[in-house]
């Protein structure tokens, strides 16, 4: 008895200040194949049943008290380890970046702070909605009834029948960011400034469609508000975004349920280089035009509907798809690849970080 409590003492020793390759070695020479704690369970087998008796319990204590001590053991040194790896791979975030760094603005953010830059100097505000919206701001509040067709030809990806809001109201990812116009005007009193970015959703997928993309939103609601005024906004707008004057406009007659009247706005556009670019004569024989934006007078049920008098309050509203833009000024040709996180597509075509687009030192050096 006493050779074992001697063993158990000198073995719980050597694992209290055993290393992790030490306390591997203990395991093995203790409770290994051939340790000598099993070799000693394995004369048990040998024993008369008395002597047995006898013995078995401490020889198994023993055991147990040497495997529980290397579990505690082991338990430490990872608690050890895991603090040094902690404290060693810290990283300081306030840290300047350093030379040789990683990572660039992917173009979608970078067109969208262009966006914002322009339209700041114009005097418009950012404003933001959320993406998982209501089928009154996305649909309802801008005049388009539930049995109205443009409803089914926003391949709207809905929540289930029982997901509603507080209102009763169905939820859906938002088709367009038109529902920012209604949010805005709910909560802020004219006259309204505002230009809307974000991410938008539809049921739709080949090489110009994506289920998810960005558009961007704008609106104005003021006293005496025309068509004249939405189109000297959107001229000086494309001229600031594509840096070049030679960009002409064609407004054209369209429909939709939140404008009255409806313009569709092309651009002209020149091929250079075999590639086409927005500016030049539409008209001459490398000439064409574009279609960029969606626009027209805010719908007066549009101004009712979130409570305004429209015979008070016009405005005019665009919307226009932001990677469509980036793809037209910085020469993508597959949407797709805006979203494949492909780490050449990334340098080749991401900004640096330190590249903030201003006005003065041009919106996209
Ligand atoms: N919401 C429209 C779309 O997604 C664009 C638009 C916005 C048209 C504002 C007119 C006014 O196609």
């Amino acid at each position: 008895m006493d050779g074992l409590d001697q063993q158990q003492a000198e073995l719980l020793a050597r694992i209290a200040e055993a290393d992790a390759n030490a306390l591997e070695a203990i395991r093995v020479g203790a409770l290994g194949k051939s340790g000598t704690v099993t070799l000693l369970l394995k004369t048990l087998g040998g024993m008369s049943p008395d002597e047995r008796q006898a013995q078995a319990p401490a020889i198994q204590g023993l055991r147990t008290a040497v495997a529980d001590a290397i579990a505690a053991r082991k338990a430490a040194l990872d608690a050890t380890a895991l603090e040094a790896r902690l404290v060693d791979e810290r990283l300081d975030m306030t840290l300047p970046v350093g030379i040789g760094a990683e990572g660039s603005v992917h173009p979608v953010s970078q067109v969208m702070d262009e966006l914002a830059e322009i339209f700041a100097d114009l005097g418009f505000a950012v404003a933001t909605g959320p993406e998982i919206e209501d089928d009154w701001h996305n649909f309802t509040a801008l005049n388009i009834p539930e049995t109205h067709p443009a409803r089914a030809m926003h391949d709207t990806f809905y929540f289930g029948e029982g997901d509603r809001d507080g209102e009763g109201r169905r939820m859906l990812l938002r088709t367009h960011t038109s529902p920012v116009q209604i949010r805005t005007m709910t909560q802020t009193p004219p006259p309204i400034r505002i230009i809307a970015p974000g991410r938008v959703y539809r049921s739709d997928s080949d090489a110009t469609h994506t289920p998810m993309f960005h558009q961007i939103e704008g609106l104005v609601i003021d006293r005496d508000i025309h068509l004249g005024h939405l189109r000297w906004t959107l001229e000086t707008f494309l001229k600031a975004f594509f840096e070049r004057d030679d960009i002409v406009l064609r407004l054209r007659p369209s429909y939709f349920p939140f404008t009255e009247p409806s313009v569709e706005v092309d651009v002209g556009y020149t091929v250079e280089k075999g590639r086409r670019v927005i500016g030049g004569d539409p008209t001459g024989p490398n000439g064409g035009w574009m279609e960029v934006l969606g626009s027209g007078m805010v719908h007066p049920k549009v101004i009712a509907a979130v409570g305004l008098d429209p015979a008070e309050w016009q405005g005019f509203a665009f919307g226009t798809g932001v990677d469509r833009l980036a793809m037209l000024k910085y020469g993508m040709d597959d949407l797709r690849a805006f979203f494949d996180g492909d780490l050449r597509w990334l340098r080749h075509y991401g900004f640096r970080a330190l590249d903030v687009p201003t006005l003065s030192g041009g919106v996209g050096a």
